[in-house]
């Protein structure tokens, strides 16, 4: 590529603000350095995180910043020791990376590498501790390792993801956080046996694709929880088959939920960010076996409150 080894200038929409409105810049994009990758970013979407950390009304704040971490893309140019990468493959990022090595990466049970696990508080890359975007030599930071709102970007070779080029980019983008986080929640952490009632808190990206987890899995019922009522109908197409709109009801989500399904679902998946949520997820779970999975992002000074009896006959 013509482009190798170069200062690239492109497109991108900068966070200078918490809570201000991004604005197009033209930003340069430094060369991947050791380990690194160049992509080209052809479609990227928005996760709710992407707005948490950029209203930094609850987390912390660092701007300037180029936000998003769902996208899909295309190799432009890699760093020196990057061999299982080369320009013109297809990709996907991944913020939480895997080095391969280390006792999370050799793991089964967990993902949460000890080099590349998402850290929402690094701006810059692992390697040198440098941001590799620039306004007239002005840093800008860094997101989740990924930074997607721009048409390059520079991450460490672990937080990429080949995938086959004939997948739709346009589609398969959602891929990198939204999907496989909800999937994931049901399929390999809930885990809900077949034929069990299954509660989804949040009907977001994520929500319903944890929703269409529980259905792969065979759960019969999946009941969907939602403040937003017009998010039930897309819902019912990702397997839910009842729904609860807290607002109707005067008495908590927990009892309307206990009510419905004789004493608790057998597993509850938390989507929402909102710690009332969280609660109410752990605690309409059936007691003796139920599981509940908490997936969303809260407040940082949300605390989780509930009676410690409730531990001693469920999982989270
Ligand atoms: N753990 C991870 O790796 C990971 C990955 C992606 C997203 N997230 C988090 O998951 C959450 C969902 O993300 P999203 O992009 O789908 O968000 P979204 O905003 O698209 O959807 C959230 C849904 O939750 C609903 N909701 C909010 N508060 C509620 C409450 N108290 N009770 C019931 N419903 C409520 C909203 O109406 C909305 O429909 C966010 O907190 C996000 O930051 C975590
Ligand atoms: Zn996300
Ligand atoms: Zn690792």
């Amino acid at each position: 590529m013509a482009t190798a080894g170069k200062v690239i200038k492109c497109k991108a929409a900068v966070a200078w603000e918490a809570g201000k409105p991004l604005s197009m810049e033209e930003v340069e994009v430094a060369p991947p350095q050791a380990m690194e990758v160049r992509v080209k970013i052809l479609f990227t979407s928005l996760c709710h995180t992407d707005v948490y950390f950029w209203e930094a009304k609850g987390q912390t704040p660092m701007f300037p910043r180029i936000f998003g971490h769902e996208a899909g893309g295309i190799v432009e140019s890699v760093g020196e020791g990057v061999t299982e990468l080369a320009p013109g493959d297809h990709v996907l990022p991944v913020f939480t990376g895997e080095c391969k090595e280390c006792p999370h990466c050799k793991s089964a049970e967990s993902n949460m590498c000890d080099l590349l696990r998402i850290n929402t508080d690094r701006g810059v890359m692992i390697g040198d501790g440098k941001s590799r975007f620039s306004i007239d030599g002005k840093p800008i930071y860094h997101f989740v390792g990924t930074s997607t709102f721009s048409e390059y970007t520079v991450m460490h070779v672990g937080c990429v993801a080949k995938i086959n080029p004939e997948a739709p980019l346009d589609k398969v983008c959602v891929l990198s956080c939204g999907i496989s986080t909800g999937l994931g929640a049901s399929i390999n952490v809930a885990k809900p046996p077949k034929g069990s009632t299954v509660a989804i808190f949040g009907l977001g990206a994520v929500g319903l694709a944890a929703a269409e987890g529980a259905r792969i899995a065979g759960a019969s019922r999946i009941i969907g929880i939602d403040l937003n009522a017009s998010r039930f109908e897309e819902a019912r197409k990702f397997g839910c088959t009842e729904f609860v709109n807290p607002k109707d009801h005067s008495k908590p989500v927990q009892e309307v939920l206990a009510e419905m399904t004789n004493g608790g679902v057998d597993r509850s998946v938390e989507c929402t960010g909102n710690v009332n949520a969280m609660i109410q997820a752990f605690e309409c779970v059936h007691d003796g076996w139920g599981v509940a999975v908490l997936v969303g992002v809260p407040h940082k000074d949300a605390e989780f409150k509930t009676h410690p009896m409730n531990f001693l006959g469920k999982v989270a």
